[in-house]
């Protein structure tokens, strides 16, 4: 079953919208195949999870041929299989993992079950080789925002310092893109209407952050009201909807929250390295802001190309192959998808 072949590790990505195989071997990303379901979801505003699903059926074959062949990888070649079994649309989950059970068990390969969230820290190893000792990490995704403590990726436990209360980061995006009327998927569509908008235009709630506040728990469900009040108390007036100056003040609005909130991280656990990941961190003001205010902070900042933000194969994969030289052992055939798994650790189930 196990060889001493170099291990070339097989990541399959299903959990919401896009399916993605990846394949990693020691660190280094060997090639990707990415398809993506969010046009079959735009005209409903969100992921429809039964049409992710259909989605991602049709696409496992050919997205796994586009890997291998970018690769230049044959199946046979493959040592290890690693798969998202949570969090994630249930329905989606499911058919990633029916695929890398399929895989693992017709190629006699170990499979480990790995934490999606995991996935989007291990994605910036692939850019930036392995994470520091320690380092804090801010995980801004369609359906997460957290700042956790890190170490070692694969074998610390990762310790929570804090969520969100409401919508996610990227859940902001895609509501309020919504309510401007600039479609789905929201994060992107707002990023280009905001590049031509004044970010001072209007100003938008800042939450959490006065003094007595939790330091590094967020809200987002405030701002998106603030931003839905304004739109209808224009549109009430008659007066024309500044969309771009909108959608820019609300970044701006985000943006100050997340990066306030993961520097005051750093600082108060005396750490040099932020790593800020998931969809969110593909935004372009996110990443310039966080560069300024860490490069002020004498901070090392790291951060994903953004085709490496969004969800894909290659960052589960980089989560199997520091799992297999780690020496953790896999997680077996019998794994079951966890649609709500909590981020205690890198793979699932947590071995006892
Ligand atoms: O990590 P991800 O691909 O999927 C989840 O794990 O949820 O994140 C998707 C989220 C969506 O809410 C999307 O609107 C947001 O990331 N997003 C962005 C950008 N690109 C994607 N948000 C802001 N700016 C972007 N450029
Ligand atoms: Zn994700």
């Amino acid at each position: 079953m196990t060889s001493s072949r170099t291990p070339v590790v097989l990541g399959v990505e299903s959990s919401c919208d896009e399916t993605g195989f990846g394949l990693v071997s020691e660190g280094v990303l060997l090639g990707q195949g990415l398809a993506s379901s969010a046009s079959q979801h735009a005209q409903f505003g969100g992921v429809v999870p039964e049409i992710a699903a259909r989605a991602h059926l049709e696409a496992v074959v050919p997205t796994l041929r586009i890997a291998l062949d970018d690769a230049g990888v044959a199946l046979p070649d493959i040592t290890h299989v690693a798969v998202t079994s949570g969090p994630g649309l249930a329905t989606a989950v499911h058919v990633g993992l029916a695929a890398a059970k399929s895989i693992a068990w017709s190629l006699d390969t170990p499979l480990y079950g790995v934490h999606h969230l995991a996935g989007h820290a291990a994605a910036d190893t692939l850019e930036h080789g392995p994470l520091p000792d320690r380092s804090i990490v801010l995980i801004v995704s369609g359906g997460h925002t957290s700042i956790l403590a890190v170490g070692d990726l694969v074998q610390d436990p990762i310790e929570h310092l804090g969520d969100t209360l409401d919508d996610a980061a990227g859940e902001a995006f895609d509501k309020v893109s919504r309510l401007l009327g600039l479609g789905y998927p929201g994060g992107p569509a707002i990023s280009r209407a905001a590049a031509d908008g004044d970010p001072a235009a209007f100003t938008f709630p800042r939450a959490m952050l006065r003094p007595g506040d939790a330091p590094y728990t967020f809200s987002f469900s405030g701002l998106k009201t603030a931003v839905a009040r304004t739109v209808e108390t224009l549109e009430r007036a008659g007066e024309p909807v500044p969309v771009a100056d909108i959608a820019a003040s609300f970044e701006q609005a985000v943006v100050d929250v997340l990066v306030t909130k993961a520097l005051r991280a750093v600082r108060e656990r005396s750490l040099d390295t932020l790593v800020i990941v998931g969809g969110v961190a593909a935004n372009a003001r996110l990443r310039e802001q966080a560069q300024r205010r860490c490069d002020e902070a004498g901070i090392a900042l790291r951060v994903p190309p953004p085709r490496l933000c969004t969800d894909n194969g290659a960052m589960i994969a980089a989560v199997g192959d520091l799992l297999v030289r780690s020496g953790a052992g896999p997680s077996g055939l019998g794994i079951a998808a966890d649609p709500s798994a909590v981020l205690h650790g890198a793979q699932l189930p947590l071995p006892r």
